[in-house]
């Protein structure tokens, strides 16, 4: 319930609308707790035995008959959850709350199996072909590539179990083969370029007088971007920019570089922008939180003040950037709602355990955070 009531207040005081709830999923009453480490995540029995799948005899496609046993008691059900890397502070937060959400609508703990992916395609391929041999009810897959998503829907369609692609958007293309084929397969997820466009309005809505330190018409900013091949990292850094165009302002890139959504990779990289742009860079925009954190590491040591003589936003809205939010060292930030996304998966999940169908595209939105609603944001999220 504290979710849905600060979604409330926060409404009522946010520019942007405010997420409760991805798409046409709902379910956003459960409370949120912190990451509480990666205790609940065995992997999946070893990726030796990775046979493909031998025809559809125990995956045929749940009917109409199989509802009521399905939907009467999730606590049997298998659910079987990939997540492309557990050190990744933002997916940490977003499969914490997969589980604690699954679990309150009435699957059994320890029929979870949550898999980490280590950032390796071919290692989270021979987790899905693990969960496939273990007959799990159904998938939720963040993939490491998301040019993988083919194969990957291939053999889990094959398999006849319905999968829910979370974080990493397949592309288009990829998302049409699932309509056009009537397969239990959807994406749940925001669209990427509302977080960019909301970076770009929190450096905007300051005005040019303000953010333009050195006089000479013009935003000098540097990029740190997450994975070049992740869509968000793509958008964000296209309409965090395009926000500041189209608001009238002129830019300037001074260095754009790919952190992989890593602090210490951010910190390094800022660092040696800030020895060697020194004091022309104006903006530092981070694709996410994380690279943020580091950023703001390399600003310090470099004798710079965020607010005064430099602007830093990111995005995820982590506690402790909400924190660096309230406090003025940073900009801002934008809220990656992680308890509508994991809700909603979770949601569409069991719908195709039940034997119903989805939508095939399930999103959310994000929600721009600055000094005023900072600490709104931090008692959802804490
Ligand atoms: C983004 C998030 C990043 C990172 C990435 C992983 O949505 O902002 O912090 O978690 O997903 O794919």
């Amino acid at each position: 319930m504290k979710k849905k009531v600060i979604s409330v207040m926060l409404a009522a005081t946010m520019v942007a609308a405010m997420a409760v709830g991805c798409g046409s999923s709902g379910g956003d009453d459960a409370t949120s707790d912190q990451p509480a480490g990666d205790e609940q995540t065995e992997e999946p029995s070893g990726d030796e035995q990775t046979e493909e799948p031998e025809g559809d005899e125990q995956t045929e496609e749940p009917t109409e008959g199989d509802d009521a046993a399905a939907g009467g008691d999730l606590a049997d059900k298998k659910v079987g959850v990939c997540i492309y890397q557990f050190s990744d502070n933002f997916m940490t937060l977003f499969r914490t709350e997969l589980e604690n959400y699954l679990v309150e609508q009435g699957f059994s703990k320890d029929n979870i199996t949550i898999a980490d992916g280590a950032n390796d395609q071919a290692t989270q391929s021979g987790q899905i072909d693990s969960f496939i041999a273990d007959g799990v009810d159904v998938l939720i897959i963040n993939p490491v590539n998301s040019s993988s998503a083919e194969t990957i829907t291939d053999k889990v369609v094959d398999a006849g179990i319905p999968l829910v692609y979370i974080n990493r958007e397949p592309e288009e293309a990829e998302e049409k083969r699932w309509e056009d084929n009537g397969w239990d397969v959807t994406y749940v997820g925001c669209d990427a370029r509302q977080s960019g466009t909301f970076q770009g309005e929190l450096i905007a809505d300051l005005g040019m007088d303000k953010v333009d330190l050195n006089g000479d018409g013009k935003i000098q900013y540097i990029m740190v971007q997450g994975d070049p091949e992740n869509i968000d990292a793509q958008y964000r850094t296209e309409f965090s920019v395009k926000a500041l165009a189209d608001a009238g302002l002129e830019v300037e890139e001074l260095d754009n570089q790919v952190g992989n959504w890593q602090q210490d990779q951010a910190q390094q990289i800022v660092a040696n922008a800030l020895g060697q742009h020194g004091n022309d860079i104006e903006v530092v925009f981070c694709n996410n939180d994380a690279m943020a954190l580091g950023a703001l590491q390399a600003i310090e040591s470099a004798g710079r003040t965020v607010g005064t003589d430099i602007f830093l936003v990111g995005v995820d809205a982590l506690s402790e950037a909400l924190e660096n939010v309230i406090s003025g060292k940073m900009t801002g930030t934008v809220f990656n709602d992680h308890f509508a996304q994991s809700h909603s998966a979770a949601d569409a999940a069991i719908k195709f355990v039940k034997g119903e169908k989805n939508d095939y595209y399930i999103g959310c939105d994000y929600v721009k955070v600055t000094a005023d609603n900072a600490q709104e944001v931090l008692d959802m999220v804490k």
